[in-house]
């Protein structure tokens, strides 16, 4: 290892003393600052292959690739074991598990007491943003998991240059360890982890991440929900911006006029689909910006500009195909990590939905022999690539520009079996607002939990705002400033996930949503296409291109239909969800749900 390891008093020294403070408390057996090179990255690959915590794919079929498989007690978000540690409990309002700061300090310091005892402490420098961007910061990772590093230089920018950009100057500092300290001898497992004590721990007043006994995605790549979402949100409340669960993309019409947008879906709900679609229809083109996060702030020319504070996706490895996301599969060609697939007799990758044939026999994500007659799947259905977003052959060339995109629209959305139609428009920021505080969608294996239940999602942020929800609905209000209503984005809903009687999916999905952003496209240059129902604006009869769709007249008019008994309900269940903000409900927020009761009411 002392190949790896670099001299902390190269440091400066508010950095130096924190390092030096976490390893006095740690106790690892060596430090490394990570430079972020490739040759860094490649010395720590082969260490993992030699540990056994990574398998090397054939190096044709998937070159520079590998295999990780994980705990079965390890492999998705713990909301539960989940805490925002403001000074007060108000403060993290009643969707988060709140911890007193100092009650939590007590319960954890014992934990990293020794915790990473016979390992090696990783320091990992990164930005969030390219580092050129006004809207970049910094955060400074440490953990004692290898994986995790390879993870970050994928995800985020890591690094020397990244340092060199910092100073002395303000961090988000992040501990994590996998919680399994190693005695003298003591052989070490394929993935250490302490699913039993697990602690996933933010500081919003003090800016700062603890995370024990997870190796897992959000759990452990501290830049992504940890930072980017829970931190920053509250970073963006005190400064006047955005920290989104939302994918960018940008979308061009056959005339070549080209707009962005952003799109909040809860985990496994369709963002990384959507930000890399191939369109159906003839003459548009997708463009990637981001799969999963977004910061927006307004820009000098007083638009909402987002940028991608990430450089990798994670993504959903069950159900994407060279036929549902082509992109995506050709981004993973290469150079990249998957966790929790399954491993082919030939070397490489498969999961559910892959490819229509399963193939004879593989290895399955616990390490079995595994058949098409297995009753087990092969892989697990949160098991994910981590895989550069310069990879994407439709990537936006302005992914990394530091000034973000403007949006023309944002989208919410989730995973609606019933009742929500396919797309809708809101009548205004305040009304857009009102809708995404209501989204609400049906659990998937992102996190642990019940899948396929029902559940509120505001903003698809539950899992990831860092303070009081309430205030954050307040906080989205607050951009209808006056001089600049006219140009912010305008606000839609959308649900792809529509079952009919039969159980299916009512809307073919995937490219053929290019149909609902051609849409949206359209609203947003002012076409006069919608119809006012009692929720939002639809499509005007015919104005939804379906042309050359296989779908009956009746199932078009379903995806399109406003029950209104049904949607009497929804706005019931809503007014009873509000409760819990109390007096932080706004009264903007209020308004939008009494006028929606009294135009439905009008309705029936
Ligand atoms: P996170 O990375 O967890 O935040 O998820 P995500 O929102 O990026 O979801 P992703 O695009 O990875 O999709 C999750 C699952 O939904 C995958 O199995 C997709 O195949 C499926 N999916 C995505 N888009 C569609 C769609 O339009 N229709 C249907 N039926 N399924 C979809
Ligand atoms: C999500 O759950 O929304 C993800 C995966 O994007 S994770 O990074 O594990 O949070
Ligand atoms: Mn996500």
């Amino acid at each position: 290892m002392s190949i790896l390891s670099r001299d902390t008093a190269l440091l400066p020294p508010k950095i130096q003393k924190w390092v030096n403070d976490t390893a006095a408390l740690c106790q690892p057996d060596n430090i490394h600052i990570c430079d972020g090179s490739q040759s860094e990255y490649d010395t720590l690959c082969a260490l993992l292959v030699k540990e056994g915590i990574f398998h090397q794919l054939d190096s044709v079929k998937r070159p520079n690739s590998f295999l990780a498989r994980s705990s079965q007690e390890d492999v998705a978000r713990v909301e539960a074991r989940t805490f925002i540690c403001s000074k007060t409990r108000d403060q993290a309002g009643p969707t988060n598990n709140w911890m007193d700061p100092e009650e939590m300090r007590k319960i954890l310091m014992p934990l990293f007491k020794g915790s990473m005892h016979g390992r090696t402490m990783y320091v990992i420098p990164y930005s969030m943003g390219p580092l050129n961007s006004p809207y970049a910061k910094i955060g400074i990772e440490i953990t004692d998991s290898p994986y995790v590093v390879c993870n970050m230089r994928i995800m985020t920018r890591i690094g020397q240059e990244v340092l060199n950009k910092l100073g002395d100057g303000e961090f988000v500092p992040g501990v994590h360890s996998v919680g399994a300290p190693l005695e003298p001898g003591q052989k070490d497992s394929h993935w250490p982890c302490n699913p039993h004590h697990v602690y996933i721990t933010h500081f919003p007043e003090t800016r700062e991440i603890w995370s024990y006994g997870s190796g897992y995605g959000g759990n452990a790549l501290l830049g992504k929900k940890c930072f980017a979402l829970r931190i920053a949100s509250v970073q963006a409340r005190d400064e006047g911006w955005l920290a989104e669960h939302m994918l960018i993309c940008a979308i061009t019409n056959p005339a070549g006029e080209k707009k962005y947008i952003a799109a909040a879906f809860p985990s496994a709900c369709g963002k990384t689909n959507l930000a890399m679609m191939n369109p159906t229809l003839p003459g548009w083109k997708i463009e990637t910006v981001g799969d999963d996060i977004a910061w927006i702030g307004y820009g000098p020319d007083h638009r909402l500009r987002a940028i991608n504070p990430e450089t990798g996706f994670f993504g959903v490895c069950p159900g994407t195909s060279l036929k549902s996301n082509p992109n995506a599969m050709k981004a993973i060609h290469s150079n990249s990590i998957f966790t929790n697939v399954a491993l082919t007799d030939d070397g490489d990758v498969w999961w559910e939905g892959m490819t229509d044939k399963p193939p004879a026999h593989a290895i399955s994500w616990t390490n079995q022999e595994w058949t098409p007659n297995s009753p087990e799947k092969a892989a697990h259905p949160n098991s994910r690539f981590t895989t550069p977003i310069s990879q994407c052959p439709i990537v936006d060339p302005a992914w990394v520009d530091p000034h973000g995109v403007p949006l023309s629209a944002i989208i919410f959305g989730g995973r609606r079996s019933t009742a929500v139609p396919l797309v809708c428009e809101s009548f205004s920021w305040q009304h857009g607002t009102f809708l995404g505080t209501s989204i609400s969608s049906e659990m998937t294996a992102a996190a642990e939990g019940q899948v396929g239940k029902l559940r509120h999602d505001p903003f698809a942020m539950l899992p990831f705002c860092g303070y009081h929800m309430g205030d954050y609905f307040a906080h989205w209000l607050s951009f209808a400033r006056k001089k600049d209503l006219g140009k912010l984005p305008k606000i839609y809903t959308v649900n792809w996930f529509q079952k009919g009687a039969d159980g299916k999916f009512l809307w073919p999905g995937f490219g053929e949503n290019s149909r609902v952003l051609k849409w949206i496209f359209e609203r947003t240059s002012g076409v006069q296409n919608g119809v006012e129902t009692p929720i939002g604006i639809l499509p005007a009869p015919g104005a939804l291109d379906v042309s050359g769709l296989d779908l009956s007249p009746d199932s078009i008019k379903e995806l399109l239909r406003v029950d209104v008994e049904a949607w009497k309900k929804e706005a019931a269940e809503l007014r009873e969800y509000y409760k819990i903000f109390g007096d932080r409900l706004p009264a903007g927020i209020k308004d939008e749900l009494q006028q929606l009761e009294a135009r439905l009411d009008k309705t029936s």
